[in-house]
């Protein structure tokens, strides 16, 4: 509720990014070292906000909700710049891109609004079946833990706990490893526009303050978007299974599949916005690229060419699109990965792949790419793009359906009777099909899902209002 007064222990936030010449990075802030005694403390208050569904704001008029959501996002807005600033120190995300997730974030809630608006809140309608009158109607949940990744530190956050809030939820929310400073300018915001105890952070280690949360049972709703290891961790803790609802935005192993037809320059382009925007750190960004043997050497020569061309700095940079990557281990991950298909049998064939410097290694396209090499098989979540040829688009459907993800494919080609029937099959197997263009969640009022181990629930203005929230319905009989 009170968001946050702390005199505790803290922890230090450093940058991703230096300003000096020797990598060395900066100091930016500090943020709370919670234990489980403050965590559950937090859970309480947001356990007493929502008050078994009796609460202020579970049972608030939709007028007076909406006013509050509307207090906090004209609150936010005056934020921008310095919360911005913090989205580039803390993640390494490039100016353009920072400022867009920010104004994103204020269309998303202002878009969540007026969808909010648009739901049956008529209390004089009733639905008359078989001399049953329904009067039906869509309310909370509960208590929702909001769990944040990364490299959507503010957007995809938000992306949780804005439409939990809205349909009267309370929320824990606890901010990303990387990118948690950058909430700290929202707080007050929080404080001031909703009653006391609607919203509550936590900070600190998963296994230390969630974990703590969820054994109590009291958490009804795990709303998380990040990997699959901590949601299913999470999970366990609960000792309720049945009682949780899951929201959750996980791994994606998104193909490019590039066909003899493609129009060369515009696949090139998108493909290099869909494997390396923000580094590869997107779960839709394209993970593997599928070229096929007619199209494949002139493909090749020419995306590697494109790909040495990029230009690696400070986020704040013009025309920069490679950034120092906030995960201090990443570097050596992705060195591993190259290792491993180079030593299987694959090349890096542009000239620059591979280059590293601290906290950067230049991105390395592999080919041929085989199914025995961990780069086919691991999310690689950065700069490595792995390229496989085919000859056979059954074989490759096979391969796309025994994937372990089914969040969005690319296909790229421009036959459309050879087109249509393959764009009918891959939508059974993913849950976008993007046509000529890269993988991407938005525009954010589209269903944003995926099949397998890739989500639960679906993410999108519309569809995540209705994944926190429950129709209820009072019934009267005639007479
Ligand atoms: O990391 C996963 C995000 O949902 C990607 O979103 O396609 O808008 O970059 P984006």
């Amino acid at each position: 509720g009170e968001l946050i007064k702390w005199e505790g222990k803290t922890d230090e936030v450093f940058s991703t990014i230096s300003s000096s010449e020797d990598y060395k990075p900066t100091k930016l802030g500090t943020v709370p070292h919670m234990d489980k005694e403050t965590a559950l403390e937090v859970l309480k208050s947001a356990c007493d906000a929502y008050a078994k569904g009796q609460g202020d704001w579970p049972t608030m008029k939709v007028a007076d909700r909406i006013a509050c959501m509307e207090a906090f996002v004209s609150k936010m807005k005056e934020q921008r710049e310095l919360v911005v600033k913090y989205i580039m120190w803390e993640i390494g995300k490039s100016l353009p891109d920072s400022r867009k997730e920010f104004d994103r974030t204020v269309e998303y809630i202002i878009d969540t609004i007026e969808d909010y608006k648009q739901l049956d809140h008529d209390s004089a309608k009733f639905h008359k079946k078989e001399g049953v009158y329904a009067h039906i109607r869509r309310g909370p949940l509960g208590v929702v833990l909001c769990l944040g990744p990364y490299n959507y530190p503010l957007n995809e956050t938000f992306a949780l706990l804005i439409p939990a809030l809205m349909m009267g939820n309370t929320v824990v929310f606890k901010p990303a490893k990387h990118g948690v400073l950058l909430l700290s300018p929202l707080l007050e915001a929080f404080r001031s526009s909703f009653p006391k105890g609607v919203v509550n952070v936590i900070y600190g280690r998963g296994r230390e303050v969630a974990a703590p949360i969820m054994q109590t049972g009291r958490i009804d709703v795990l709303a998380l978007i990040g990997n699959s290891k901590s949601a299913i961790a999470l999970q366990d803790q609960h000792p309720y299974k049945n009682r949780l609802r899951l929201v959750l935005g996980l791994e994606a192993k998104n193909p490019g599949i590039i066909l003899p037809d493609a129009d060369l320059d515009l696949t090139v382009e998108e493909c290099i916005s869909g494997t390396l925007s923000f580094n590869g750190q997107r779960c839709t960004a394209l993970k593997m690229l599928y070229v096929h043997d007619d199209i494949r050497e002139e493909f090749l020569k020419r995306f590697a060419k494109r790909v040495d061309e990029l230009k690696f700095g400070n986020p704040w940079e013009d025309g920069v699109m490679l950034t120092p990557l906030p995960e201090p281990g990443k570097p050596a991950y992705i060195q591993e990965l190259i290792d491993d298909a180079k030593f299987k049998g694959a090349q890096i064939i542009n000239e620059r792949g591979g280059e590293t410097t601290d906290n950067y290694i230049f991105p390395a396209v592999l080919f041929p790419v085989t199914d025995d090499m961990r780069v086919y098989e691991e999310e690689q979540f950065g700069p490595v793009i792995p390229v496989k040829p085919f000859n056979s688009i059954e074989d490759l459907l096979d391969e796309i359906a025994d994937s372990n993800y089914g969040q969005q494919v690319s296909l790229f080609g421009n036959d459309i009777k050879e087109l249509a029937p393959l764009i009918d099959t891959l939508v059974n197997l993913v849950c976008r099909v993007n046509l000529n263009s890269s993988c991407q969640r938005g525009p954010d009022v589209f269903p944003f899902t995926g099949r397998k181990d890739s989500a639960v629930g679906t993410l999108s203005v519309h569809d995540a209002l209705r994944s926190f929230s429950i129709r209820t319905f009072v019934a009267s009989k005639d007479k």
